[in-house]
């Protein structure tokens, strides 16, 4: 699929935009995202599951901009949220309740009787325990606490352990056997309503198989569920569809995924979800970064650029590669490093690669930065989180202000003894 970040007269552009223009409007390190490939992605995948018509609830952990969400909602996605305050941006952006999920293993009371307030869609049920505190409040607030039990289907996503979520050593949703148990108790509880079935695998998915297989699981179990309890409506089968955060991988084709998965949903007569994050706004994001220094070693050279690990964690966190490519297009390399000013030898957004050879005050671009980018960002050096910048066609718009000095401050006091 095309991006919209490409080369237009040696110039990086965001769709019609000079990617060197938003850095001289807006400073560096700034994130941008296409608006144009946020709505083909969702496109796209509605489209290849259209036989289903499924209610796609955006994952919004992985891009929780107002605007993003509010892009997407204005498609007609729901959201998947995992806190409190996710819950709360999604009803900022326009949401509607009736289309958001609520996941996640630690669900608080607040959270919950906030979740119950807004009469969401469902919460997606991790643990008997919170089955047990849904209802009470549910009860205690004179509401329907509905739920869908995340069953973990013990399917490996083949992916790295930290984004590996449906196998059975890690600590999401309940096993099968004990969710046939679960679903015994949710539906003696007095506050509760049986919506449905949840399940996500992990992330990034690059092929059909792991839903195929997780799938053949849990369709028998859904059948019985449905003949047993009339108010069990719901079949979501999570997020982690892939995409390529390399030149030379495939990415996960929608219509690959809709052929392999859609024979096992079809007949169920259940409303399908899905959740997917880093499909949609992965490759709708750049993290731009200006190169502060260049500093040769015997054997590499490091290029010292204004973004750090605070900005992007994915590299060190999860090994991730991305892409970096000049602003304005060369072909000469170097090889090394690109690393950013913070204290740690983790602070790293490329290793011993062959890069761009840039000088300082170049700008870089680094590619599917648009999930779990900003989202991660953190202040650690006292470091202002980022701008983000949206841009549609030849319009930009600034979407978040990059945080400065007081910002990093507020709330904070010296005791005055
Ligand atoms: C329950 C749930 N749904 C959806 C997602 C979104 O995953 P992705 O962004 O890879 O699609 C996640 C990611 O952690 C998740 O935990």
């Amino acid at each position: 699929m095309q991006s919209h970040f490409k080369y237009q007269h040696g110039e990086l552009c965001a769709e019609n935009i000079p990617v060197a223009k938003l850095a001289a409007e807006f400073g560096t390190p700034l994130y941008v995202y296409s608006r144009s490939h946020l709505i083909r992605q969702y496109r796209a995948l509605a489209d290849a599951m259209k036989a289903v018509s499924p209610q796609i609830y955006f994952a919004i952990k992985s891009n929780s901009n107002l605007a993003v969400i509010r892009t997407l909602a204005d498609q007609g996605a729901g959201a998947d949220v995992v806190s409190g305050g996710e819950l709360y941006r999604a009803r900022k952006a326009g949401v509607a309740a009736d289309r958001i999920v609520f996941a996640g293993v630690g669900k608080t009371v607040a959270e919950i009787d906030y979740a119950l307030k807004e009469g969401i869609k469902f919460f997606t049920v991790e643990s008997e325990a919170e089955l047990q505190r849904i209802s009470e409040r549910a009860e205690q607030t004179g509401r329907t606490g509905r739920v869908a039990i995340r069953v973990n289907p013990d399917v490996d996503p083949k992916t790295h352990t930290y984004t590996s979520t449906g196998k059975a050593e890690n600590k999401f949703g309940v096993d099968l056997l004990r969710a046939e148990k679960a679903y015994d108790i949710a539906a003696r509880l007095p506050g509760l309503e049986v919506s449905g079935l949840h399940m996500h695998l992990g992330s990034p998915i690059m092929t059909p198989t792991p839903y195929v297989e997780a799938l053949r699981k849990v369709r028998p179990m859904c059948e019985e569920l449905k003949e047993r309890m009339p108010t069990f409506k719901h079949l979501d089968i999570g997020g982690g569809l892939g995409i390529a955060y390399r030149y030379d991988q495939d990415p996960l084709d929608p219509r690959d995924f809709a052929s392999a998965v859609l024979p096992l949903l079809h007949g169920l007569d259940l409303q399908v979800g899905m959740e997917p994050g880093r499909f949609i706004t992965g490759n709708a994001g750049i993290l731009v970064t200006r190169v502060e220094y260049i500093k040769p070693n015997p054997q590499k050279q490091f290029v010292v650029v204004d973004a750090a690990m605070n900005d992007l964690l994915r590299p060190p966190l999860y090994e991730a590669h991305h892409e970096i490519i000049p602003v304005v297009q060369s072909t000469e390399r170097i090889y090394g490093d690109v690393v950013g000013p913070i204290c740690e030898s983790g602070d790293f957004m490329a290793q011993n690669r062959e890069l761009p050879a840039v000088q300082q005050g170049d700008l870089l671009a680094v590619l599917s930065a648009g999930a779990y980018g900003f989202v991660m960002a953190s202040n650690y050096n006292s470091r202002g989180r980022a701008a983000e910048v949206m841009v549609e066609a030849d319009r930009m718009e600034l979407v978040r202000a990059r945080e400065t000095w007081d910002d990093l401050l507020r709330g904070e006091s010296i005791p005055k003894w």
